[in-house]
């Protein structure tokens, strides 16, 4: 990715124009492989831009194996197959209302030193639950038209 639209490096921030759900899960892997344990990438947009695209190729890249299907019943799943280098977690806050309820050790097994954490709908709370990352990755998916969307990552912080 870099600084414009048009054309992609090596770099880790930047924005891109995905023309198609194969560019966009390109930007997912170009972000993965600078992804280290620790790190937290928090994804907003809205409905149907194509942050779990972004998010499953990411997953892919980074080892994760078999159906990687939205938490719908539960905030989150965690991934720790053999073929990764780190358990991953995937994190879905869109019909989370208050965090008050959860059980905070139900939360903690998807955070951590050791582990990767995408956060989807991270409009809400996702900054909250961030906040003990090493890096946080920002990334937003915009539709440009049916057939594009402007992704942005931002410098991890
Ligand atoms: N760059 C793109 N251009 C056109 N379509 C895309 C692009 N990226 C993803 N899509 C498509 O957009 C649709 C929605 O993608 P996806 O489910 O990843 O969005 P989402 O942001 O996770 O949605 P939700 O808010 O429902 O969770 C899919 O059909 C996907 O293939
Ligand atoms: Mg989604």
């Amino acid at each position: 990715m870099s600084g414009t639209p048009e054309e992609r490096s090596e770099a880790t921030h930047g924005v891109v124009l995905a023309r198609g759900d194969e560019e966009t899960a390109e930007v997912g892997g170009d972000l993965a492989a600078g992804l280290e344990p620790g790190d937290v990438v928090l994804l907003t947009g809205e409905v149907g831009a194509g942050k779990s695209t972004l998010i499953r190729a990411a997953m892919r890249k980074l080892g994760v194996e078999g159906a990687v299907p939205s938490p719908t019943f539960t905030i989150g799943r965690l991934y720790e197959g053999a073929g990764q280098s780190a358990p991953v977690a995937h994190l879905d806050l869109y019909r989370l209302g208050g965090l008050d309820d959860e059980d905070p050790g139900l939360l903690s097994e998807y955070f951590g030193p050791d582990r990767i954490t995408f956060i989807e709908w991270s409009e809400g709370r996702g900054e909250e639950l961030a906040a003990g990352a090493t890096r946080i990755f920002r990334v937003s998916v915009e539709h440009v038209d049916e057939s594009s969307r402007r992704i942005r990552v931002e410098p991890p912080g």
